[in-house]
């Protein structure tokens, strides 16, 4: 048996889901919410299935059938099965979401793993968002380690707010989303500032900080600004495709791994499976960092703490 976190790669990243199959066209419908749930762990809930059914509306039973076999036989990565889970996934986000979580990720988690990396000459920092829909949250971690590093004295601030770490540190964020849609949208980093959008619960003063206007937008909505982030955060920053029912993750060698509001929608196998994969990511010393609801799969691996806003995971061995 193997011991230790190396045991984690032993978890199958995809768990075949066990259900009665209806008949009819919902039982095509339903065929087809299994294998979502089997490739990208989006739970076949009543919701997901009336959103394929109004999709499907138009199509025969026999169609259908065969579309389905036809999906069966493709593999996740397919644009065929991608296009479709853009359509079936929450995207929801938004900058500044839950202020007393990103507060002790800045003040508590981001300030202990900096000093402990400043003392063993270490100046890389590697964070990963997984399930970052449009980027927001993983605009936000380069902001917050920007002023972690100020308050470690290891960044300066400009009279403009420009933030300039030591050069000696190597920073990078990345964002990854199963959603091509979401992640083009996070590259391109337009963001629309009205009502309940991206900027619904942002201070002016970090906007002013952190994001330029920009004027150049194809079919702007009329009377709405746009803005994207200054270059000096946009320096670290980096989106890409992945899908965590992967067989690895989308990094390894990270000193946080945060995935917030995305294991809500996936089952107990896969939830244990996919933090499997973000054990195989972390660095030993580095932190997980959950939604507030998830529950922590593999607590043999980590020391628990807890601070103001929640619980944060760091990995033993
Ligand atoms: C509600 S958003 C959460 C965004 C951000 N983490 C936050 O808390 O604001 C959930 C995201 O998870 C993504 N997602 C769902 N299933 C996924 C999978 N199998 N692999 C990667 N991302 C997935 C969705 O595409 C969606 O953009």
């Amino acid at each position: 048996m193997q011991r230790g976190i190396a045991a984690l790669s032993t978890v199958p990243a995809v768990v075949a889901p066990t259900r009665l199959v209806q008949q009819g066209k919902a039982g095509q419908v339903h065929r087809l919410t299994l294998q979502v749930e089997e490739r990208f762990g989006v739970q076949p809930s009543g919701q997901v299935e009336r959103k394929l059914e109004r999709i499907f509306e138009k199509a025969t039973e026999s169609d259908l059938c065969g579309w389905v076999d036809h999906m069966s036989m493709l593999p996740a990565t397919d644009s065929e099965w991608l296009s479709l889970v853009e359509s079936l996934t929450v995207h929801e986000t938004y900058f500044c979401r839950d202020k007393p979580m990103l507060r002790m990720l800045r003040g508590e988690v981001m300030s202990q793993l900096l000093q402990r990396k400043k003392q063993s000459g270490d100046y890389t920092f590697k964070i990963w968002s997984a399930g970052c829909s449009t980027g927001e949250e993983t605009t936000n971690l380069v902001m917050l380690l920007l002023q972690a590093l100020v308050k470690e004295g290891e960044a300066s601030v400009s009279v403009d707010g420009e933030i300039s770490p030591n050069p000696r540190w190597k920073l990078q964020v990345i964002g990854t989303d199963v959603s091509r849609q979401v992640v083009a949208t996070a590259k391109n980093a337009h963001y629309a500032d009205f009502g309940m959008g991206s900027f619904r619960d942002f201070s002016q003063a970090n906007l002013k900080q952190f994001f330029e206007l920009v004027s150049d937008i194809a079919d702007p909505l009329p009377g709405v600004n746009y803005y994207r982030a200054k270059p000096f955060v946009r320096r670290h920053l980096s989106f890409r495709q992945h899908n965590l029912l992967s067989s690895s993750p989308a990094e390894t060698g990270c000193d946080i791994v945060i995935c917030r509001n995305v294991l809500i929608y996936f089952q107990d196998s896969v939830k244990r499976a996919v933090q499997a994969l973000f054990g195989r990511a972390l660095s030993t010393g580095g932190v997980l960092v959950l939604g507030g609801p998830d529950v922590l799969y593999w607590p043999e691996f980590y020391k628990r703490q807890f601070g103001d806003g929640g619980a944060w995971y760091i990995k033993e061995a």
